[in-house]
């Protein structure tokens, strides 16, 4: 039977690079795709942008340059990596999209025809001299439980307490760096509560894992609280049909983007859109998301597709979180990797793709990407013994069979094994659990090298009269390397697309398990995958090391150190360390950075140096920075410099950074985990 099968990833935000993290879950929903298209079914791919909210508003003007032309650009990048790592969308659309401004529209009135939307005033932290109201991600403060400093509105990072912003200890703005004052607003609610029937019974109905209906049932307990989704003007999303100057809360219009995207699709093509949509639908819908966003997925999002009429989804896929080298992508160690600069460094995405198939396994446990296992499973795996098996027998069908495989094979359990495998294979990729499906592959491409081995070709092809048993041996074992490269095809599709071309077949389908190459003419063989090399993997390292490095001056030439020699200045006259020890140096962190008027060379910084303390200093940085750029960076100051009165104000204190003949000037910054007020000895 064919199925019809739409397939989501979560939205990537538009306001941030695609990263290796990231990928963990476009791979893994490509390579379901992949296989269910493989397996005939009419099955649809769709992903957007998500393109709302206020980081993206306030990125934009930080850059200088509408949300419009930032969405439109990062657009650009997000494919162009998605594509780099042959993750195939049949659409890739935006959440500001006229489709989506519509559906989002639409379900909002239905919600409130319903009965289901509700208003209520609210006060929250609102931003004087920025004039906005504060997302909580945008206060930071002093947690109020182990007095912390530099903590988010929402949670404390070092001990782990969620509070809300109003209850943070000397809060400061980080847009504008000014203390924010409570201020009330009208909100519009989802009653999330009065879907509380319906949402037990679809998590009852087989959409979740184990472990993700198990957290739904801690929520559930805890009592469902209503979702506030509005947000007041200035905000950068869709005004709300019937209160101006209101507008839709990311979260509510970015799961409505799965369906404008799917809109977009089906004008193209000519599908019925509701049909796939309209409540009862006899289709499949399934979510792949990060653990992170299963309270949306799992709560809000069935909550309003039933509650607007449509349909709920089939299932909500959740996965785990990637860390690299068993510790959080980090981007001092150089571990936070952008999918570009894997891509552009030469490295092969199907190397990726691989890795993380081996251990992708359906569950929502984080993933760990070694560095150093990477490259040891790709090579044994792919290199040594996949690929070997083409480029130990191919060569003789060419040479000695003017290209043409035999056109009666012997019986041989193990092609029937390997064709029979087809069912087993497809069930664990059915279940996401690619990593079974890899290891049963790679369990048979063992089997297929020993085949080989204990067969030697080699051998036969140096003795009289052994040609055809030479022939089906190599026949056999070509039958065997198509089998397999059809079972990794989801992995890898464009080795799988390069076989094809050797083969000289038409694509591989799944049903394809179940026939033989006989009597047919391939092409020569070419060497299909190089090995990685550990020189590779540590420039990527290196490069997402220095990328860091450069970011406040990412415009500037690069410079070589060769070049700048002659340009240091020759060392000062010695001190001693007492002379040094009264240096007072400190931890610093930029919470505010503005021009100066009427100084062309000023930028006036508000630095935190620990407990609450604040110092106001001019420095002499315009030139090289740009100030809404500096503002959150931490840098060393010296503390105890005599204050010093100057036009624009009293300076009180000096922030260090480096400076040559050449020009540039570079702000000293300390490593990720230096606190404010900390000691530089
Ligand atoms: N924009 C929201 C999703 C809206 S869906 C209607 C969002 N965007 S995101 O860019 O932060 O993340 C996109 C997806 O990537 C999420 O499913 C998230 O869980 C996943 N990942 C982001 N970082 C990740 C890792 N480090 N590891 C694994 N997945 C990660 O959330
Ligand atoms: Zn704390």
């Amino acid at each position: 039977m064919t199925r019809k099968i739409l397939v989501t990833s979560a939205l990537p935000y538009a306001n941030g690079a695609i990263h290796l993290g990231h990928l963990v879950e476009y791979i893994q929903t490509d390579i379901w795709v992949r296989f269910q298209k493989m397996q005939g079914h009419e099955c649809y791919y769709v992903c957007a942008d998500d393109t709302h909210g206020t980081p993206i508003m306030l990125r934009a003007e930080k850059e200088g340059i509408t949300p419009e032309t930032l969405i439109a650009r990062v657009h650009g990048e997000h494919l162009r990596d998605f594509t780099g790592f042959h993750v195939e969308f049949d659409r890739y659309h935006s959440t500001n999209s006229a489709e989506n401004r519509e559906l989002a529209s639409n379900v909002y009135l239905k919600l409130r025809d319903t009965g289901l939307i509700e208003r209520k005033t609210i006060e929250q932290y609102y931003d004087p001299v920025k004039e906005m109201f504060l997302p909580d991600r945008f206060i930071k403060g002093q947690c109020p439980k182990c007095g912390a400093q530099d903590q988010y509105g929402d949670g404390c990072e070092v001990c782990g307490a969620t509070y809300s912003p109003t209850d943070l200890v000397n809060p400061v703005s980080a847009v504008s760096g000014s203390t924010p004052v409570r201020r009330e607003s009208e909100h519009y609610f989802f009653k999330l509560g009065d879907c509380e029937a319906f949402l037990r019974d679809w998590t009852r109905a087989g959409a979740l894992q184990n472990e993700a209906a198990n957290k739904l049932d801690e929520w559930f307990n805890a009592g469902l609280q209503n979702w506030d989704i509005s947000r007041d003007a200035p905000y950068f999303g869709f005004e709300i049909p019937d209160a101006p100057g209101k507008y839709f809360y990311v979260w509510l219009d970015a799961p409505i983007g799965y369906m404008a995207s799917f809109k977009k699709l089906s004008i193209e093509k000519g599908l019925d859109f509701d049909a796939w949509w309209q409540d009862g639908s006899d289709t499949e819908l399934y979510h792949f998301i990060g653990k992170d966003i299963l309270y949306f997925h799992a709560l809000f999002w069935p909550a309003m597709l039933k509650s607007a009429g449509y349909r709920a989804p089939s299932g909500v896929f959740a996965h785990g979180f990637l860390t690299v080298n068993g510790a959080k992508m980090s981007k001092s160690r150089g571990t936070f990797i952008t999918a570009e600069s894997y891509l552009t460094s030469g490295m092969n995405p199907e190397w990726l793709r691989y890795y993380y198939a081996a251990k992708i396994n359906g569950s929502m446990e984080d993933l760990d990407l070694n560095l150093v296992d990477f490259i040891a499973r790709v090579n044994s795996d792919l290199v040594g013994k996949y690929v070997n098996i083409a480029s130990r027998t191919a060569g003789f069908i060419s040479k000695r069979f003017g290209g043409k495989l035999a056109a009666d094979l012997p019986t041989s359990e193990l092609l029937i094994e390997v064709q029979h495998a087809a069912t087993f294979i497809s069930e664990c990729y059915e279940t996401r659990e690619y990593n079974k499906a890899l290891r049963e592959i790679m369990r048979l491409t063992d089997l297929a090298n020993q085949y080989v081995n204990d067969n030697k070709p080699w051998e036969l092809a140096k003795q009289d009269g052994a040609a055809t048993q030479m022939h089906e041996i190599c026949s056999v074992s070509v039958n065997l390397f198509r089998l397999l490269t059809l079972y990794l095809k989801p992995v890898l599709p464009k080795l799988a697309a390069e076989v094809e071309t050797f083969l000289n077949i038409t694509p591989l389908t799944w049903a394809d398990a179940r026939t033989l190459l006989l009597d047919h003419g391939i092409n020569a063989y070419q060497h299909l995958m190089t090995r990685v090399e550990q020189k590779q993997v540590d420039a990527l390292v290196a490069a997402n090391q220095q990328s860091l490095e450069a970011t406040p001056d990412a415009h500037a030439p690069a410079r070589h150190a060769e070049a700048q020699s002659h340009a240091i200045a020759p060392i000062a006259e010695t001190i001693t360390v007492d002379d040094f020890a009264k240096i007072d140096l400190r931890v610093a962190k930029i919470i505010n950075a503005e021009h100066v008027e009427g100084a062309d060379k000023l930028i006036r910084l508000t630095l935190d140096i620990g407990e609450g303390a604040h110092r106001n200093v001019f420095a002499g940085i315009k030139s090289a920075y740009d100030p809404a750029l500096l503002i959150g960076r931490m840098t060393v100051m010296v503390a105890n410099l005599a204050p010093r009165k100057m036009k624009f104000g009293l300076s009180e204190g000096m922030v260090l950074a480096a400076s040559g003949e050449t020009p540039g000037l570079f702000i000293l910054s300390p490593d990720d985990g230096a606190q404010p007020g900390m000691r530089v000895k």
